[in-house]
């Protein structure tokens, strides 16, 4: 199947919420927006709001595909991509400029927490942290944006143990990871930004997000892409660290939600309690792709564990349920859709990612270790 067919063929993954048009909301900058979370905000934004227009502006990372907007560019009158880099703020200047925007989603960021533990790491501080400052500042030289909403995530707070209670919004932040380091010195920077300039900022920290778009490099889209090129998972240590997942629709519609009814100066924690460990994940994953249970053990390797491995993030939603949103997907139904996507364009999607899938032992022999 070619670029062009592949797109076609899939369902137009969105949200479900609608809500009346908010007044000062007109033109929409969405950063990252070729990536995964990004591009259901895009889609979704583009296909329920035609009296929005919506300005995707990424660099098309590795993670990145045109696949993901294909579909609103080419039927969305209220559509444009801009290729751009956030770091450089003569052209996030031009964008803001050049289409009116008022409105700004900013989700272009380094995202996988595996890579900021490696060499690339200073990356994650120069697109996060760097990044994040320029299209700050960028909005503020502009003065016309209206509502600048900034995407974190729970691993800010670093990690909650067992018995404790969900973290509020008030928690302190407690980052263990560079790549959640570089979110939280971002999330400063938003709200300094708000303290000093009156930039009217709202902040969301996210749960694990899943869903169909996501490049297969994060654990559920990598474990599913892996074990239909019979290839098995890798799981880091012992796999009991857990965490919450959210499927893209239920993060999409708190995007929405907030958008169109948060506050400025306010931040909103979007999560689930649908916790899972890493090995359970992966056991259910191998159950619903219809390996029997006996069979487990060969498809599932351990590896050494990250050099520091949160045991589990757990936020509470509370502010963000106030202002209607609710979770409408859980996890069994999530996976189902995830599976049945990537099951049909995973391997295809972002071309050829078999250098990606083939740093992993066949299924049958393990001779190789994976880190
Ligand atoms: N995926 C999750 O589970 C999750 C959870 C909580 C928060 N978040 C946050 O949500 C946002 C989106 O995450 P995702 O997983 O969808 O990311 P992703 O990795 O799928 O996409 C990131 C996008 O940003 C773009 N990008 C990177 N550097 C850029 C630059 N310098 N200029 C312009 N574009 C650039 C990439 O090309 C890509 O399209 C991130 O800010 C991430 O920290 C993600």
């Amino acid at each position: 199947m070619d670029c062009e067919q592949l797109w076609k063929e899939s369902s137009v993954f969105i949200g479900t919420t609608r809500f009346d048009k908010a007044e000062s909301v007109n033109n929409i900058l969405v950063t990252g927006g070729a990536g995964f979370i990004a591009s259901w905000v895009v889609r979704h934004l583009a296909l329920q709001y035609p009296h929005y227009n919506v300005v995707c502006f990424d660099k098309l990372d590795y993670c990145a595909s045109l696949n993901n907007i294909n579909y609103v560019d080419a039927n969305c009158n209220n559509f444009t991509f801009v290729k751009g880099d956030i770091t450089n703020s003569e052209q996030v200047l031009a964008v803001l400029h050049d289409h009116n925007i008022d409105t700004i989603f900013h989700l272009a960021a380094q995202s996988h927490v595996d890579l900021s533990f490696g060499c690339g790491s200073f990356e994650f501080t120069s697109v996060n942290v760097y990044g994040t400052h320029v299209v700050l500042e960028s909005a503020k030289e502009y003065g016309m944006i209206t509502k600048f909403i900034h995407v974190s995530t729970d691993e800010v707070y670093g990690e909650v143990k067992p018995q404790e209670t969900d973290l509020l919004e008030s928690a302190i932040l407690s980052p263990t990871n560079p790549y959640a380091a570089t979110k939280a010195a971002a999330d400063m920077l938003v709200n300094a930004y708000y303290k000093s300039f009156k930039l009217p900022v709202t902040i969301v920290r996210c749960n694990n997000v899943y869903g169909p778009h996501q490049f297969p490099e994060k654990i559920i889209p990598k474990f599913i892409c892996l074990l239909r090129s019979n290839r098995k998972c890798v799981v880091h240590g012992d796999g009991t660290n857990s965490r919450r997942y959210l499927y893209a629709g239920d993060a999409v519609d708190a995007l929405d939600t907030v958008l169109h009814k948060g506050e400025k100066g306010k931040i909103y924690n979007i999560g689930t309690t649908d916790e899972i460990s890493n090995i359970n994940l992966s056991k259910l994953l191998l159950f619903k792709m219809g390996i029997n249970e006996v069979d487990f053990d060969k498809y599932i390797e351990h590896t050494v564990d990250r050099p520091f491995n949160d045991r589990r993030y757990a936020i509470d939603a509370s502010r963000l349920k106030v202002l209607g949103w609710k979770q409408k997907t859980n996890l069994s139904d999530g996976l189902d859709t995830t599976i049945s996507w990537y099951t049909k364009f995973g391997l295809a999607w972002w071309g050829d990612i078999s250098d990606v899938l083939q740093a992993f032992p066949l299924i049958g022999h393990t001779e190789r270790n994976v880190s």
